[in-house]
């Protein structure tokens, strides 16, 4: 029997199994994950992964015991090779609702689906730190909570999250000493500030060290005005054109709106979102009076079939979506607790998000920027949080004592001897511009992200005798120390007489990386023929949809874009058709208010 009311059962029974109470807290080695279905892993070097639910409603012990309250799942892998010192990075996938195994299997992860295989590749974040991948909040991915008690304030997201943290701590307390980052991309630029700022007030952990955001959504007032700038920079706006009075009367409109907010950062302004739609309107294709195919609104260089535009790219999704829904995936992550399985973007978690009290992340980032780095990153291609406006966001922000990034000097980052992009810090502010970089700019080139993250992070690349980070790169005139074999240093030493073991040992161990050096550069050749092979693929039209939209902060509703009216309608759909579903197995609170919330445009 498999009516709603026994998932309910059985989901609520599973729970308390697992935790009678809150504080009830499984040992570390039942986390462990040895490998996953259909992983072929590298005997030298495998992924050593934890994963499953950690109690993180901060309130459990106070609720009947029959509540199915918020259990986080996270997926670990431990830092596959030795540097400097130790690190941990949490990372978050946006929405709000989106899983963060989008970042595992799409971006700062070291897996990907390629062709429906799961494939391990160079340049996952994992080589030199420990990574975690966080869904959150709870209902997003594989986390689960009872659908009353979805999180409806970034405030009470950051206050799940600590709860988050503290039971990670006890399952995993050695990684409490650790230096410690957060890293994220789009809505995760409104999280990423808020569980920051609470680390840091809590000092849980003491060793919080930087911050990191890539395509953020993180200030509205800027970000929404910098659609038109951005579509007039990269050709999707011709200036002077009637599409240019268009997007200007819809972007004066939405300025006026955003100037009427005096009290506090608005996270969004309802009035200001139609005018994504209406800069991408240039690129609509039309048969006979019809749209078929419009601008991927994550990547620019790209087409996708209307009323898609984008939301059903990366195309991988469709292949990872039915492997993350396998019995025997669930199973071997520990994640079987999430009786509904997993989903990319939940809109229901998307639509509980409403913000209704609390301030966009831009006004926490000051306080933060005076005690750790925050790093704000951007593909160049993205249009829907562009680097416009994030450059628009810093010219704003006044932070330790000066306004904007003042007189340094912004510099050339080159990655492999080809131009990766710009960087420019000032006062514990890095900005990064990632040249032909999509929203999710790790996918494009997890080598460039990679070293990004490398820089950010301090790692020592003197001390690297292995792996990726011995790619070459520069920012400005700081070149990157390069590891140079015995063997290949000007003045060897003097023939092989007297050589001590340690040495001997020295020599063989140099010769050896002198050949992994070779055999990484004819991986990267290679990896980088597959990557544009398969970019191609990728623009042949997928029949595949993806089953859920992915939600986002930014909502068309404006009659006057056929569209994106239309593509947003197939998301609410969607949402409408998960939320009654849901509805049958637990209760949905505020539902009056998801009229609020119509057509959401995909973020991630
Ligand atoms: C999805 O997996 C199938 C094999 O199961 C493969 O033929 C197809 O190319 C994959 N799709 C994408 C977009 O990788
Ligand atoms: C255009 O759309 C209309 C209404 O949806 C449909 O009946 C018609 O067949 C479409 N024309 C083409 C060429 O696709
Ligand atoms: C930057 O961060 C450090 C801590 O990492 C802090 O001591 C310093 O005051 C901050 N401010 C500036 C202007 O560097
Ligand atoms: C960016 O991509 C374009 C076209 O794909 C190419 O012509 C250009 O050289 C690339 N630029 C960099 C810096 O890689
Ligand atoms: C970096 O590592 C090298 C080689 O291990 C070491 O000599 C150097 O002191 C380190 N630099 C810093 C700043 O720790």
């Amino acid at each position: 029997m498999s009516s709603p009311v026994s998932l309910f059962l059985t989901a609520s029974l599973a729970a308390s199994r697992a935790f009678a109470a809150p504080q009830d807290i499984p040992p570390a080695a039942s986390f462990y994950v040895p490998t996953l279905p259909g992983l072929v892993q590298d005997e030298e070097n495998p992924l050593r992964m934890f994963a499953g639910h950690i109690p993180s409603d901060p309130d459990a012990a106070s609720l009947p015991s029959t509540t199915v309250y918020a259990h986080t799942f996270f997926l670990m892998i431990k830092a596959r090779r030795r540097v400097d010192k130790e690190r941990i990075l949490f990372w978050f996938n946006g929405g709000p609702g989106c899983s963060s195994f989008d970042g595992l299997l799409l971006e700062s992860g070291p897996l990907r689906m390629k062709d429906g295989i799961l494939q391990v590749i160079e340049g996952g974040w994992d080589e030199y730190s420990t990574i975690v991948f966080v869904d959150q909040p709870p209902g997003t991915g594989y986390s689960y909570t009872s659908t009353n008690r979805y999180v409806h304030e970034l405030t009470e997201a950051a206050r799940q999250y600590m709860e988050f943290m503290r039971n990670f701590y006890k399952i995993f307390p050695e990684y409490q000493e650790v230096d410690t980052y957060l890293g994220g991309e789009s809505y995760a630029g409104q999280y990423i500030p808020y569980f920051a700022d609470s680390m840091l007030e809590a000092g849980l952990p003491r060793t919080l060290k930087g911050v990191a955001i890539g395509n953020g959504w993180i200030d509205a007032r800027r970000q929404y005005p910098a659609y038109l700038e951005y579509g007039l920079k990269h050709g999707l706006v011709e200036a002077g054109s009637d599409h240019y009075k268009k997007t200007k009367s819809e972007t004066d409109a939405c300025i006026e709106r955003l100037k009427k907010i005096k009290d506090k950062e608005p996270v969004k302004e309802s009035g200001c979102e139609n005018i994504l739609a209406v800069v991408a309107e240039s690129r609509n294709k039309m048969v006979e009076g019809n749209i078929t195919e419009c601008v991927n609104i994550y990547d620019i260089q790209l087409d996708d079939t209307y009323p898609a535009c984008g939301s059903d790219w990366p195309y991988e999704l469709a292949n990872i979506t039915e492997y993350l829904q396998r019995k025997d995936v669930t199973a071997a992550l520990h994640a079987t607790g999430k009786s509904t399985g997993w989903i990319e973007c939940d809109s229901a978690v998307h639509t509980a998000m409403m913000n209704q009290n609390s301030e966009s992340a831009v006004a926490l980032l000051p306080r933060i920027l005076e005690k750790v780095s925050v790093m704000l990153f951007a593909g160049d291609q993205d249009l829907i949080c562009n680097y416009v406006g994030i450059e628009a966001l810093i010219s704003a922000l006044t932070w330790n004592g000066e306004t904007g990034l003042g007189k340094v000097q912004t510099q050339s980052w080159t990655v492999d001897g080809t131009p990766a992009g710009t960087w420019v810090t000032s006062r514990n502010l890095t900005y990064v511009k990632i040249f032909n970089a999509s929203h999710m700019a790790p996918y494009d080139n997890p080598l460039v992200t990679h070293d990004m993250i490398l820089r950010f992070m301090g790692v020592n690349f003197s001390s690297i005798t292995d792996g990726s980070a011995r790619i070459p790169s520069s920012v400005g005139d700081d070149v990157k120390p390069v590891f140079v074999p015995e063997d290949q240093k000007p003045t060897p030493p003097p023939a092989n007489i007297g050589k001590t073991p340690e040495q001997d040992k020295a020599m063989w161990e140099a010769y050896y990386n002198a050949g992994s050096a070779a055999l990484v550069l004819l991986l990267i050749f290679l990896a980088i023929g597959v990557f544009f092979w398969c970019r191609i693929r990728s623009r042949r039209r997928v029949s595949q949809v993806r089953l859920e939209e992915e939600s986002i902060p930014l909502h068309s509703s404006v009659d006057d874009d056929e569209g994106f009216r239309q593509r947003a309608g197939k998301g609410k759909e969607r949402a409408l058709g998960d939320a009654s579903e849901r509805e049958e197995m637990f209760t949905v609170a505020d539902s009056d208010d998801e009229d609020e919330f119509k057509s959401p445009v995909p973020t991630r």
